[in-house]
């Protein structure tokens, strides 16, 4: 097969939601479709409850170290399709924005009781950093949700995308009855008690049909008057316009009850982007390129001290990857090769001699990789758009133990490589101070560092708003800011500028004192302006 009909065979895509809108259970339906798994409860939840690192730690246990639980591989109506995993955990955000790099497209699922959530709102404006193209799912339409038009308006507001209902429910709650299919035209009527997959749409093309009252009884007017009125009010399905990013196809159904999954992944097989081109710092990629290309976006590390394995997650930008072959890794300059590397497709995990672009393979690491990576065959560019976002809670790191400050050092720093937090150092005392989403990962960093390095600290809250990437064409005023400044400068990983603000009061402040300085939430200044 060339190397183009392998790129138009794949699909590479990622399920995203706030937590407990029904990710997992629609993911779970979509590789029973694949194939992939047999029985429902196959897949097991990354979810987790409280906010405890002794539960994150049993779940990472019990999912240990493995590409099958972060790449899910399946063949649907002969496309070879890769769903990435994202954390349901709200404290691993940033893991799943740097997946969202690694996708061609997304599914995003919303609960129709709760409608756009907080969560739900952060991932869109991720996802329109890079224009990436959008279904939505509006899910549990068997309980009673919201008013669907009401659904449709919050979504337009909310997630600032227009949408084109695909699907139309007919009711909700204890008396939905079904979706119509507004392209198809056909009718798919809901039965909860419904366990296996059944292919049961009845075609209605003219919804004047009198089969129509005969199915669903006095719910036909009012569908015929909804779907007048979506007609009229919604602009017909532009392809480009989805796969640019601007509009959002709207699905209704009941992941739980399998109910209006399958329109949607069909659907998703027709619409849903190839493997596109990707941006470097120098130019360009496109995915039919002969010469191999591909970052790395995820480090996952074996927490079991017996096996400090890790594997990073390297997605293939271009040409053909291929087994024990030399790559050149443009950070350190080193030519490095891998003789077992994995990918995961139904059920199995196996080593791959070759993937194609879209493909996604696990590479066991000693350390020699951070997230952001590129791999080439000697081009000498950097893929772009694997940024790192403004963390929300900060501390100050402390060694608690003096005598093991090398352990702490080596530990923390391979812990910010894997992106489990990130590292900011005061050149003043060279200070460390660690800015996560969320508290669980303070207790993460802290167990594991104890557990896998041996070292002790403690955290000391920092009360910082914001990280703020700094840059100015005025270099002057740039240093002048920073000798200022000097107790809240800090670098990056990538010894970038970066000011932590004190308050969004002090941040506005600075601004106005400093108008030649630009301040950035993000370390790539494409978006997300304070
Ligand atoms: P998440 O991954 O987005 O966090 O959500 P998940 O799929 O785990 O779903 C969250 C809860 O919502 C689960 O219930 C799940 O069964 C339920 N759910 C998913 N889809 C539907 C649906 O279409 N209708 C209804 N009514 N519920 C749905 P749970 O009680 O938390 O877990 P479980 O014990 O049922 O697994």
């Amino acid at each position: 097969m060339s190397l183009k009909e392998e790129i138009t065979r794949r699909k590479t895509f990622a399920i995203i939601s706030h937590p407990d809108a029904g990710k997992t259970t629609l993911t779970e339906k979509f590789l029973l479709f694949g194939g992939a798994i047999q029985t429902a409860g196959a897949v097991k939840s990354n979810k987790i409850t409280k906010t405890a690192a002794s539960d994150f730690m049993d779940i990472e246990r019990q999912r240990g170290i493995s590409v099958a639980t972060s790449v899910m591989g399946f063949e649907y109506k002969n496309m070879l399709i890769n769903l990435l995993d994202t954390p349901g955990h709200r404290d691993f955000a940033e893991d799943t924005y740097r997946t969202l790099t690694a996708v061609d497209s997304v599914i995003l699922v919303v609960d129709s009781v709760k409608g756009v959530e907080a969560q739900t709102e952060r991932l869109m404006e991720v996802c329109r950093m890079r224009d990436t193209p959008v279904i939505i799912f509006v899910n549990k339409m068997d309980l009673e949700g919201r008013d669907p038009f009401d659904i449709l308006d919050e979504l337009e507001e909310k997630l600032s995308i227009n949408v084109r209902p695909f699907s139309w429910p007919i009711s909700k709650g204890y008396s939905f009855k079904g979706v119509y299919n507004l392209f198809e035209k056909s009718l798919n009527l809901f039965d909860a008690n419904k366990t296996k997959i059944a292919d049961n749409d009845i075609k209605i093309t003219d919804l004047n049909d009198p089969q129509l009252d005969e199915l669903v009884g006095e719910d036909a007017d009012q569908l015929r008057e909804d779907v007048e009125l979506i007609e009229g009010v919604y602009e017909p399905l532009d392809n480009n316009e989805y796969l640019s990013g601007n509009l959002a196809p709207v699905f209704f159904g009941s992941a739980m009850n399998n109910f209006g999954v399958r329109e949607l992944l069909d659907t998703f097989v027709q619409l849903a982007p190839f493997p596109q081109g990707r941006s470097t710092n120098v130019r360009v990629v496109e995915p039919t390129e002969e010469k191999f290309t591909g970052f790395i976006f995820k480090i996952h590390a074996n927490i079991d001290p017996k096996h400090r394995d890790r594997i990073a997650f390297l997605r293939v930008c271009s040409g053909t990857f291929e087994r024990n072959k030399f790559f050149n890794h443009v950070r350190l300059q080193k030519k490095v090769k891998f003789a077992n590397p994995a990918t995961f497709m139904a059920r199995a995990k196996n080593v791959v001699d070759e993937a194609f672009p879209g493909d996604v393979v696990g590479l066991y690491d000693t350390g020699t990789f951070k997230i952001g990576d590129t791999l080439t065959e000697g081009e000498q560019m950097q893929f772009q758009g694997i940024p790192s976002f403004s963390p929300e809670i900060f501390k100050e790191l402390i060694n608690k133990d003096p005598m093991k400050s090398k352990q702490l050092e080596k530990g923390i720093q391979q812990l910010t490589d894997e992106g489990v937090a990130q590292l900011f150092i005061r050149e003043i005392g060279s200070r460390k101070i660690v800015g996560t989403v969320g508290e669980l990962q303070f207790e993460v960093i802290q167990y594991r560092l104890e557990h896998e390095y041996g070292a002790k600290c403690e955290f000391v809250p920092k009360n910082y708003f914001k990280a703020c990437w700094i840059t100015s064409d005025n270099e002057e005023k740039l240093d002048e800011f920073k000798r200022i400044k000097s107790l809240e400068i800090v670098q990056d990983k990538d010894n970038n500028d970066v000011y932590l603000a004190p308050s969004q009061f002090l941040l506005d402040m600075e601004r106005n004192n400093f108008p030649e300085i630009e301040f950035h939430f993000t370390s790539e200044f494409k978006t997300a302006e304070a």
